[in-house]
């Protein structure tokens, strides 16, 4: 890794945002944002996604959900949608084995154009196959095998990593909640962001891990057709 790679970032998508992480998302780390449906995960992706294209780069968004919405996309990007769309390759696996190829894709399309790549959600067909297989120690195993792959081609390449998590409620401690994927999860993210939802339609963002900033921090936003807004506490 060079000099200039080290602590650098890219924007959020949002001014108030990016001020609250100093900067917005690190490029050399997975950033994953968890939280439940409803939270932001994917608007939050999106606003990052349409930001990466104005500065003239691609973006990849592995789409495991049909998430992504033509329509929001509109709302956010009114006056460039069609070329936010032009720069953006979309992977849509529809099972973990799909998934898996879609990692394999993966190699062969990262190059210098790419400044951002999403998965969203990671877990979901993971979990789905974690419901059927008897060999469950495999199925751990390739999603081992992609995270390692995600944080080595942003360490390497330099390229931002947006992972979005699902949650399940933690039944011991009735105010936390539990990521879908757990430890692997955990420990392959540098940065992790819970989102909650949602009082009188106010969303919390809170840092739950990071490097440099402090954890347990908090912003408050609203969700608008725009994307976000901050709310002042
Ligand atoms: N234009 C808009 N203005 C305000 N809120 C909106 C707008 N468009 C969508 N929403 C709200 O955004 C929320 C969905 O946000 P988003 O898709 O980012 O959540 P998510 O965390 O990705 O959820 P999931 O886990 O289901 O994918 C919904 O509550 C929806 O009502
Ligand atoms: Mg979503």
């Amino acid at each position: 890794m060079n000099k200039d790679t080290l602590a650098k970032k890219i924007s959020s998508g949002n001014q108030d945002m990016d001020d609250f992480l100093a900067g917005g998302y690190e490029t050399d780390i997975v950033t994953t944002l968890f939280g439940p449906s409803g939270s932001g995960k994917t608007t939050l992706a999106m606003i990052a996604a349409v930001n990466v294209v104005r500065n003239k780069k691609k973006v990849i968004y592995i789409d495991t959900e049909a998430s992504f919405s033509v329509d929001r996309l509109k709302q956010i990007a009114p006056d460039d949608f069609e070329l936010i769309l032009k720069n953006m390759l979309f992977l849509k696996p529809v099972n973990f084995k799909e998934q898996q190829k879609a990692f394999d894709k993966l190699r062969s399309l990262v190059n210098d154009s790419i400044g951002l790549i999403v998965i969203d959600t990671i877990s979901m067909l993971y979990r789905l196959e974690m419901g059927q297989t008897k060999d469950v120690y495999d199925v751990n195993k390739k999603l081992g095998m992609q995270l390692s792959y995600l944080s080595e081609i942003t360490r390497k390449k330099g390229i931002p990593v947006i992972v979005t998590n699902q949650v399940y409620s933690n039944f011991e401690e009735k105010d936390k909640v539990n990521i879908v994927g757990g430890d692997i999860l955990r420990y392959s993210s540098k940065t992790l962001v819970e989102l909650q939802c949602c009082k009188n339609s106010v969303r919390s963002l809170i840092l739950r891990k990071s490097r440099a900033l402090e954890e347990d921090k908090r912003f408050l936003f609203r969700l608008i057709n725009e994307g976000i807004e901050k709310v002042k506490e």
